[in-house]
């Protein structure tokens, strides 16, 4: 029986993931609908109802708990419980249609769900499923905790680690789970951008292998969604610079890490990563697209067509690579590696406006930086009264100048708009959150947790 129930959440997990990153109408939807339908039939016929719930971020099935299912379909664990939806059950006599209605009603975004849920599945005469919230304490105690960002940044990272991983061993990686897990963030992102984007500064001080990877997707899907893209390019922008170094880790670690310059020859394998990068997700197309090669090929092709690798025919990168190639260095020169120092932002700031309009396309950088601001949403810095804060809101109109929260203000919270004529304040420097920052994390973290602090600021 344990077999058939995997069996069967396994295929409606695939029908919602498939649901979710195409449409219903998808011919593989139909495929995963009739298997799921199949067994689910199977098991009714011993019983009158399967009960399946969410104990914390488990799936469980009467008393037993799924715990290797449950690593596999993280994201979606993640996904359901952001929507109230801890228990689901299936009785007998259910229709194939139900299964797919349910579906239908799973796939809806937050704001598209108008009614209650009991109310919908009336309306659209699903009668032999029903979902909700686990009644437990703890799920009591969880209500209103909101989404956990935290989970869906590691639930991407873990689903970035298995696809990489898999190409690397030469076994099929799970696209669809990856693609799910990208595209959730993504729409947290797009929606919640400060929450995320907060997140992604703090990681960004993280040795995590794949931190990087996933640090320089979230920036590029933002920036994307900022210079106009459709929501389906954000997300193909986002995939591809997730595997923009791929290359990479086939060149020897010696040359990776090496602190000092590099000589010809290594410099020459350093930089076949590109073209060998280009050439793995070749091999990927069917399920992640053709711009990961593109991104792969074309990351360190400058704005000014220099860079490498060398072409015959010059032409500018593809918008893609543009943006990627924006990120990737913006991300690598504020990380700390075991091999290189991090630079405070004022410092890559600086760094990186020298190469305006030659390395880097000016209008992207342009908005790139209005966007994320010198000082990014999260960091921790000393103003010029001495005082300590975290920046909360970037100021599209004077970059230097965000809006930011002191940190250790007794009794009440204090924001300041730095920008505002009166304030006469300034950062003068920031504080890394390996170091001098790192006392003050708490604190932060502390402030963010408190749910009735989470609305709007300024
Ligand atoms: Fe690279
Ligand atoms: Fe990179």
């Amino acid at each position: 029986m344990k077999e058939k129930i995997e069996a069967f959440f396994r295929d409606f997990i695939s029908c919602l993931q498939i649901a979710k990153l195409y449409t219903t109408g998808h011919p593989r939807f139909d495929k995963f609908l009739n298997q799921a339908y199949q067994s689910l039939s199977e098991i009714l016929k011993d019983r009158e109802e399967v009960l399946f719930g969410i104990v914390g971020d488990e799936l469980a099935f009467e008393k037993e708990i799924f715990f290797d299912l449950s690593r596999t379909v993280s994201p979606v664990i993640t996904y359901l419980k952001e929507r109230g939806i801890e228990k689901i059950s299936f009785r007998r006599g259910v229709k194939a249609e139900e299964l797919r209605k349910f579906i239908d009603f799973l796939v809806l975004s937050k704001d598209e769900i108008k009614t209650d849920v009991a109310e919908y599945f009336a309306a659209s005469g699903i009668e032999a499923i029903s979902a909700g919230r686990l009644q437990t304490d703890a799920a009591k105690d969880d209500q209103g905790a909101g989404i956990d960002y935290q989970k869906i940044f590691a639930g991407a990272a873990g689903e970035i680690a298995q696809v990489i991983g898999s190409i690397i061993s030469g076994d099929e990686p799970r696209i669809v789970n990856f693609r799910f897990s990208i595209k959730h963030l993504m729409e947290s992102l797009l929606k919640q951008d400060k929450e995320i984007m907060m997140l992604s500064t703090i990681k960004r001080y993280d040795p995590g292998t794949f931190v990087h990877s996933l640090n320089v997707s979230i920036l590029s899907m933002y920036i994307a969604s900022k210079a106009g893209f459709s929501r389906e390019d954000c997300l193909e922008t986002g995939i591809a610079s997730i595997f923009h170094d791929i290359g990479k880790l086939y060149i020897s670690r010696k040359i990776i890490r090496k602190k000092g310059g590099l000589t010809t020859e290594e410099f020459t394998e350093m930089k076949s990563h590109a073209t060998l990068g280009g050439e793995i997700m070749l091999n990927y197309t069917q399920g992640l697209g053709i711009l990961p090669v593109v991104v792969c090929l074309e990351h360190h092709l400058r704005y000014d067509q220099k860079g490498y690798p060398k072409r015959r025919f010059l032409c500018t990168p593809h918008i893609a690579s543009l943006i990627v190639s924006l990120c990737d260095v913006y991300d690598s020169l504020s990380q700390r590696r075991s091999y290189k120092n991090d630079y405070p932002p004022d410092l890559v700031y600086g760094l990186m406006s020298k190469e305006r309009g030659s390395y880097f396309d000016p209008g992207l950088f342009d908005l790139f930086f209005k966007i994320v601001g010198v000082w990014p949403i999260g960091s921790i810095v000393a103003l010029s009264d001495l005082r300590t804060a975290v920046v909360r809101e970037e100021n599209s109109e004077d970059i230097f100048l965000p809006k930011v929260e002191i940190i250790g203000s007794p009794g009440k919270r204090e924001f300041v708009d730095l920008r505002q004529e009166n304030s006469g304040l300034k950062i003068i420097k920031f504080l890394n959150p390996w170091t001098e920052g790192k006392q003050f994390l708490a604190e932060v973290r502390r402030i963010d947790s408190s749910e009735k602090n989470r609305h709007k600021i300024f």
